[in-house]
């Protein structure tokens, strides 16, 4: 259960067609706050309850204008002046080094999704692990003093990792230990189903972070061949635009790891393309291109809306994410 102050703030029944019944049938299937209806939106809520589609869109579409008029969530129509407010007061988090955050314009940016994608080795888990640690730390270090929730698909998460990037950055381990909250995704099915209930588990830890290491791993390895590629396609995107809605709805910067596939349509030599097509390159708001360099690393910003191509040299240490020499 949520908090009481949060309850009642964000209760269903502050959307007046929301009676004691409906209430009820929603609760039943796991919705407990307005939040969650705009996270999961009016064809899921419709599918889960096995309400009319007609009310479910009725009732999403008021949620979501209670929450606007509560200033919790941004309005349909804005100037492009208190947008400009907006985006120039947005939280972000250090990524560990100085160069990368400048090239993101001050660190992984909340309300939005980051792709980072590269070859093996080139550190995409060790951001996320980084991440878990500088989201933690204060304001004037580059942290929000809020939680990580890190969704491992690949088995990778070490809370060793994260008590020797702790220690090397001189921070007390256990206390950066706690404020981690990890769940393991073992099919595609429990990774969807952990993100459509993550929206109170943010709510209730305070989370400001959510690494999903990586998004498709399990839907390469279950969604094999041609013949799945559309199906595959179809729950991908379904999936990320749950993100999507999680990043803006509760104010947390999404982090998603992607591999890299040959590209076989290149005919200037080496070229590499993540995985997911189009669908994860669509959803992201900002993407970003590992590879090594010798010792190092160099991380680029591709397909921004608004940095320049740019690309940065950083490295791997005890402390994760560090800037060279
Ligand atoms: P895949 O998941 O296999 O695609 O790779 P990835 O991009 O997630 O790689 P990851 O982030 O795990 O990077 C692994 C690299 O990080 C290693 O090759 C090391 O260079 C570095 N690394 C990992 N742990 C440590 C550590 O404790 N100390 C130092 N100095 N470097 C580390
Ligand atoms: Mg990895």
């Amino acid at each position: 259960m949520l908090p009481e102050e949060v309850q009642s703030k964000l209760a269903l029944n502050l959307v007046k067609e929301i009676g004691p019944a409906t209430e009820k049938r929603l609760q039943e299937a796991g919705f407990q706050s307005l939040k969650d209806l705009i996270v999961r939106g009016p064809v899921d809520v419709a599918e889960v309850t096995g309400m009319e589609m007609d009310t479910s869109i009725i009732i999403c579409n008021k949620a979501r204008a209670v929450l606007e008029e509560l200033g919790i969530i941004e309005k349909s129509f804005v100037t492009a002046i208190s947008l400009y407010d907006r985006r120039k007061k947005v939280d972000r988090i250090s990524t560990g080094s100085k160069s990368f955050d400048e090239l993101l314009g001050g660190g992984i940016e909340t309300r939005a999704v980051t792709e980072v994608y590269g070859e093996f080795g080139t550190g995409k888990t060790q951001l996320g692990h980084t991440l878990c640690v500088t989201v933690q730390q204060p304001r004037w270090q580059g942290g929000l003093e809020g939680k990580a929730l890190y969704i491992d698909t690949e088995g990778t998460f070490r809370p060793e990792r994260i008590v020797s990037i702790a220690e090397a950055r001189g921070l007390e381990p256990d206390v950066f230990l706690n404020n981690i909250i990890v769940a393991k995704a073992y099919n595609s099915a429990h990774q969807e189903l952990i993100v459509e209930e993550a929206g109170p588990v943010i709510e209730q830890s305070g989370a400001r972070v959510i690494i999903l290491d990586s998004a498709v791993a399990h839907y390469r390895a279950e969604f094999l061949g041609r013949a799945t590629l559309s199906e595959r396609q179809q729950r991908l995107n379904k999936f990320m635009h749950i993100l999507v809605r999680l990043a803006d709805t509760y104010a947390v910067a999404v982090l998603v790891t992607n591999q890299i596939q040959a590209s076989p349509d290149s005919i200037f030599g080496e070229s590499v393309k993540p995985v997911g097509g189009n669908v994860i390159a669509h959803t992201s708001t900002y993407r970003l291109f590992l590879k090594r360099s010798g010792k190092n690393r160099i991380a680029r910003i591709v397909d921004s809306p608004y940095h320049a191509e740019r690309e940065i040299l950083f490295t791997l240490t005890d402390k994760g994410i560090s800037d060279v020499g």
